[in-house]
């Protein structure tokens, strides 16, 4: 246990200035509401006073990892909810305090500024006696009250029910494993920029400024504790990326699949912020092409600025997948990577808001688009060209059942080797699942399918 003083630096990989914990709550408790309301949790994070945002960022990524605990404990200590503020308020408590072994603050401490929270803001402070009188409670019958909701899968897997359930469908023998790696942290891994150094060089350098690091896959290095990224070494000059593990294997997986000598015409067709066309580019030829293509012009801004730092260079256009005839210049490519808008189901320890931010019917609805963009873009591929589907989730509609329906009705789609669905894990004991050959790594399917010459 960290911190248990009235002012908080919190989890944050940044520590704010002394900031008191109280302001922090409510900070969290406004991100919680923000994402009740349907809200991402990064955008509502745009809200936030800067100085707060590391700790309170720190904050709601705890209390949305354990939410489902903290409002079944909630339901616990109050039948009917308070109003939407107070309640807000109040799981977050509860999310922060439930766990001794994980606490972040003294639970006495947590008690006294999530009340005084209450107390300062208009929308809560006639709810004050009422947090406190919970929270009280909470304190003196902890064990009781936890074991309680042991009953509630929700408390004990922090996901949606229909998560769990579809989880539980979708892969039988791992989804505790998954749902487990889901609520675990994630590391910062980078992937380096092979044109400007090595992994062993990288790792070097950071083991000159007590950074300890190791190598995963053929280009990852994973952090053993998070840094703020800009002060890494070789930042500016484009040392590096930040990208999970599973990430990584996309570009490599498609460049291996490309038949015919250069130069090559590469389409990454859902290219934003730019992830995998730098890793593309870092491993291409410079008479190579690629071709970035994304829907959101802002998040196309954000591909040329990763192009830039790494001093890389593709085509990066504006446009809909789906909608060809408005981009394509009529020349067939060589190789095509979709990475297709999805549930991010595989991405929850990255982004533990998305289990509460999506509804059952999205899996069908995303996996419908999928579907469009596959067939809508297979035609642009040469005969013997690659084409690399990938997707952030675990759920089978968006991966091997997405493919097997594809591959049913295009003859001319041959399903090559590939990692299918990589299941998220971390390096826990118990949480290892003997397919996978690395041991840390977000959630992501993979098909490599060739196109037959006819
Ligand atoms: C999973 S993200 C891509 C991440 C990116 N490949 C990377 O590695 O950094 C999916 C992207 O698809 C884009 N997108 C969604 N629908 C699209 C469409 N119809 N056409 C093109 N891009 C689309 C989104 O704007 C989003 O940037």
């Amino acid at each position: 246990m960290q911190n248990k003083s009235f002012s908080s630096s919190a989890a944050s990989s940044t520590p704010s200035a002394q900031i008191p914990l109280w302001r922090q709550l409510q900070g969290a408790a406004s991100l919680l509401l923000a994402v009740r309301d349907g809200q991402s949790m990064t955008a509502a994070l745009l809200d936030v006073d800067a100085t707060l945002r590391p700790g309170v960022q720190a904050l709601g990524f705890h209390a949305l990892r354990w939410l489902g605990r903290a409002e079944a404990l909630r339901q616990q200590l109050a039948k009917r909810p308070p109003p939407p503020e107070a309640d807000a308020l109040l799981c977050v408590a509860l999310a922060l305090a439930w766990n001794e072994k994980e606490a972040l603050y003294s639970t006495f401490v947590l008690v006294d500024q999530a009340v005084e929270a209450a107390k300062r803001s208009e929308a809560t402070t006639h709810q004050a006696s009422f947090i406190n009188g919970c929270l009280r409670r909470f304190l003196r019958e902890r064990d009781a009250l936890v074991a309680k909701t042991d009953a509630n899968p929700q408390a004990v897997w922090n996901h949606p029910q229909w998560w769990i359930d579809q989880v539980r469908k979708d892969h039988p023998e791992q989804w505790q494993t998954i749902l487990r790696a889901n609520n675990a942290k994630a590391p910062l891994v980078l992937r380096i920029n092979k044109i400007k150094t090595t992994v062993d060089q990288y790792i070097q350098a950071l083991a000159a400024i007590n950074i300890e690091a190791r190598a995963v896959g053929e280009q990852g290095v994973i952090l053993a504790n998070a840094v703020a990224v800009p002060s890494l070494p070789g930042y500016a000059e484009g040392h590096f990326s930040v990208q999970d593990a599973a990430a990584q294997l996309a570009a490599p997986l498609l460049l291996s699949a490309l038949t015919t000598g250069g130069p090559h015409r590469i389409l990454d067709a859902c290219a934003a912020p730019g992830g995998k066309t730098a890793h593309l580019l870092e491993l291409l030829n410079d008479n190579d092409k690629v071709l970035a293509l994304d829907i959101d012009a802002r998040r196309c801004e954000r591909i040329t600025q990763n192009l830039n730092r790494l001093g890389l260079q593709a085509t990066i256009a504006v446009g809909d997948a789906a909608q060809p005839d408005a981009w394509w210049d009529g020349q067939l490519f060589d190789g095509i990577l979709l990475d297709a808008p999805c549930t991010a189901s595989g991405i929850v320890r990255r982004h533990p808001d998305v289990r509460w931010l999506r509804r059952p019917t999205d899996i069908a609805q995303l996996a419908r688009l999928q579907a469009q963009l596959l067939q809508t873009l297979w035609p642009l591929l040469k005969p013997g060209g690659a084409f690399v589907y990938c997707t952030c989730s675990v759920f089978r509609a968006e991966g091997d059942q997405q493919i097997q329906t594809f591959l049913a009705h295009h003859t001319d789609a041959r399903l090559m080797p590939s990692p299918g669905h990589l299941l998220p894990q971390v390096s826990l004991p118990g949480a290892v699942i003997p397919d996978n050959l690395m041991r840390e790594h977000d959630g992501f399917y993979y098909a490599l399918l060739q196109k037959q010459s006819a």
